[in-house]
């Protein structure tokens, strides 16, 4: 069975089928934290598009199905909706059906209900009284208050025939109703987000007791899955290659292919030059010794370096990386053609699951569904000719999961838990032309000490990402009795859930004060330590 994700090939999971949990998403903000709530209560949850035609959806045969929250009004003719048929197929099926916010008012809407513009907007946390026991809320909770996120500018004001009002705002808006016999729940507010203090339980609920979904998607099972998948695609004397960046992703996805092929997997890892302090050798130690992955490391440094000399403007110099890089990896593969005597046919790539839905974006997001899962932006694109078949093992894995099945896979944790690294490495670092003077080296021990610090202060798992920056400015100093002319480095350290936001961490000043003398003192070609305090938006996490 091939699931598409609005048109993108996912491959099937084996424990999905009528076990899964399918959320059609129409642009809220939450859907992608509905898809990991279910998968936190261990039931595989898929996300596709809230457009998608009914063969995607009856191709993955759920048992469940919820139509997420949007910014849209059912009023609009451009409103989206779920295919025609749908409604016929879930009741044919039994498929119980969930809407949330905007899901809801399409629910009441298209079986016959009235939605109007509500006068009671309501915004933020509210509270809702249970007024019945019911499919989503126990006997123990009639007539008790809950705190719930709401959103709504709509409102439902006439229910479809069947449906009954289980919870109401403390406004007197309808906050819950459902038609068990037919299957149909809704809720107005959205159970997903932490501030509806009981919504996970009304999830669980839904889950368990209303659907009857069993608790069995675990990663050890998703281990399995992908395993055989792989032993599918590839064949006895077919050849895979993969590009490791360091990070967390391509070294998970590389270990588990490993796993599946053993050393019919060729990896490589290129030191560009931009590599953080002892960056190499600390990769390369861990994957020789912990993960036993056979790896080429190529010294591209010189060939980087060259390219990049006297290039200033940030997106040249992140375009001269993709493209040394393409050479890199084109000769590392011409090469291994020339040893085996047979093209490597499969390329891995760490692909995690929001690429994936992020390639398929929403309908009413005015972006257009562009089908092509974005190149992994580590290793900068690769060479269109070479016509490698892709294997993306993690490809329906959020972050914290692919934490999780690394540790499964014994990847060291210290490993699963590294910051993010950008792609371009130090070049997005070093402003300007990056090889100037000892820009790159000064950068890297002022980083090390820097981030060093962090982990001896134990705050290393706290931050989202810390490193510093060299804005390749000089300032005037005293450095024993001698005035000097040196550098200025800068210190960033934010916190994020996904690096689309971030606030800066705030130190404490003895901890600053213990790093800038460290600083100024271990590294010659700097007198001055700056502190990055600007969350992101309006600033990035990276200076270029
Ligand atoms: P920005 O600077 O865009 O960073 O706020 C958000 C996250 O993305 C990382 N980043 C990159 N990663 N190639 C990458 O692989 C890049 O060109 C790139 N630019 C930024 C950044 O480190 C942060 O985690």
């Amino acid at each position: 069975m091939a699931l598409t994700n609005g048109g993108a090939a996912t491959p099937a999971p084996a424990s999905g089928g009528s076990n899964l949990v399918l959320i059609l998403d129409y642009g809220s903000q939450y859907t992608h934290l509905i898809t990991r709530r279910i998968r936190q209560l261990s039931v595989l949850s898929l996300c596709i598009s809230g457009t998608a035609p009914l063969s995607a959806i009856t191709a993955l045969s759920p048992k469940a199905v919820i139509l997420s929250g949007g910014p849209h009004s059912v009023h609009l003719p451009s409103a989206p909706s779920f295919p025609d048929g749908f409604l016929s197929y879930v009741q044919e099926n039994g498929v119980h059906v969930l809407g949330i916010c905007y899901g809801m008012q399409l629910l009441v809407q298209k079986l016959g209900g009235v939605v109007d513009v509500g006068e009671k907007q309501e915004y933020g946390k509210m509270e809702i009284e249970v007024q019945k026991e019911s499919a989503l809320y126990a006997a123990d909770e009639v007539g008790g208050h809950q705190t719930v996120w709401m959103s709504h500018g709509d409102e439902a004001v006439k229910l479809p025939p069947g449906f009954e009002v289980v919870a109401r705002s403390t406004q007197g808006a309808v906050a819950g109703i459902e038609d068990r016999k037919r299957h149909f729940y809704g809720l107005q507010y959205h159970p997903e987000v932490t501030h509806s203090t009981k919504g996970m339980e009304t999830l669980h609920r839904f889950l368990f007791d209303v659907c009857g979904l069993s608790a069995d998607w675990k990663m050890q099972d998703v281990l399995e899955e992908e395993i055989k998948t792989i032993h599918s695609m590839v064949g006895p004397n077919d050849h895979v290659i993969c590009a490791l960046s360091g990070g967390v992703d391509s070294t998970v996805a590389a270990t588990l292919v490993h796993k599946a092929i053993g050393d019919r997997l060729h990896c490589v890892f290129v030191d560009n030059g931009l590599l953080r302090y002892k960056e190499r050798e600390r990769v390369m130690s861990t994957f020789e010794s912990d993960l036993h992955l056979p790896v080429t490391c190529i010294d591209a440094s010189e060939q980087f370096l060259t390219a990049l000399k006297d290039k200033e403007d940030p997106e040249m110099k992140r375009k001269i990386i993709g493209r040394e890089f393409i050479a890199v990896f084109d000769d590392f593969a011409r090469n291994l053609e020339k040893q085996l005597g047979k093209r490597p046919e499969f390329l891995v790539q760490g692909t995690l699951y929001p690429d994936v839905i992020e390639s398929c974006p929403p309908p009413g997001s005015g972006r257009t569904h562009s089908h092509t899962i974005k190149s992994h932006h580590n290793v900068g694109g690769l060479p269109k000719d070479m016509k490698l078949k892709l294997i993306e093992p993690l490809k329906l894995l959020f972050k914290d999961e692919v934490r999780k099945l690394g540790s499964i896979l014994n990847v060291p944790e210290s490993f699963l838990k590294r910051h993010p690294f950008p792609g371009p490495g130090l070049a997005v670092r070093v402003i300007g032309d990056v090889t100037k003077g000892d820009a790159l080296d000064t950068l890297r021990q002022a980083d090390e000490i820097f981030v060093q610090a962090i982990k001896d202060a134990g705050l290393y798992d706290e931050i989202w990402q810390a490193f510093a920056v060299f804005p390749s400015v000089a300032s005037v100093g005293v450095q024993g009795d001698q005035r000097t002319h040196a550098y200025v480095v800068a210190l960033r350290a934010i916190t994020s859930e996904d690096g689309m936001t971030a606030d800066w961490y705030y130190f404490d000043h003895k901890f600053l004060i213990a790093v800038s003398n460290k600083i100024t003192n271990s590294v010659k070609a700097v007198n001055r330590v700056v502190l990055d305090i600007t969350s992101k938006p309006p600033a990035t996490v990276e200076w270029e």
